[in-house]
């Protein structure tokens, strides 16, 4: 699939959501059903990267998308020397909600370019919303090694997934 240049907001007048198809049935389901609810609900946000050509429903196909969302942790399941850091309330951070490829377009490198255009949105936000992390929780282990890869650690397991982290400090020095 030839893809176009940057990611934009999920539009279900432009964007063919039927279609996409990343071999993860929840990650399907997501797009096809409840990002654009979700958006207009107010409680998340996704960004989608369109193939360049047209299907024959007269809307893009969807390449990869990423969710965003606010969200919190407690500060005790963060590691002892940045838990002393912090409060002993809940921790704002960025949750990535939801990141996957079309299955036609793996391994080509899609998969990290649009984990950096999310850390590169969420550090925008950050400059006048501070957050302490980001965070993600892994839908099974292909994707905590994925996410591994780009230096995310192991903060806890919520509802049987494991949930990482990256610290929005060492997001900021990529950027
Ligand atoms: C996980 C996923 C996003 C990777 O996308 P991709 O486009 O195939 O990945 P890329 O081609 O960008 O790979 C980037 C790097 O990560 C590595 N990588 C890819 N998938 C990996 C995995 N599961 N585990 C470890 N490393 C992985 C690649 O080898 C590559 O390494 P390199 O830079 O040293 O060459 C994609 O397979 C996917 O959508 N999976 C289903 C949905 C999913 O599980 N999403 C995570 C939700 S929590």
């Amino acid at each position: 699939m030839k893809v176009s240049k940057q990611f934009v907001e999920l539009d279900k007048k432009c964007h063919d959501r039927i279609s996409f198809d990343c071999g993860e049935e929840e990650l399907n389901d997501f797009i096809k059903t409840k990002a654009a609810k979700h958006a207009t609900a107010g409680i998340n946000k996704t960004f989608v990267l369109a193939g360049a050509d047209l299907l024959s429903s007269g809307r893009y196909p969807i390449a990869a998308y990423f969710t965003i969302a606010a969200s919190s942790i407690e500060s005790d399941s963060l590691p002892v020397d940045q838990a002393r850091r912090l409060p002993h309330y809940p921790i704002p951070v960025f949750l990535i909600a939801q990141l996957a490829v079309h299955s036609e377009c793996k391994g080509q490198g899609l998969g990290k370019a649009t984990l950096v255009v999310a850390l590169k949105t969420l550090h925008k936000i950050s400059l006048e919303m501070p957050a302490y992390a980001v965070v993600i929780d892994c839908l099974n282990d292909d994707a905590k090694s994925f996410y591994e890869k780009f230096d995310f650690e192991l903060l806890e397991t919520v509802n049987g997934r494991t949930r990482l982290f990256l610290p929005m400090m060492t997001v900021s020095t990529l950027f």
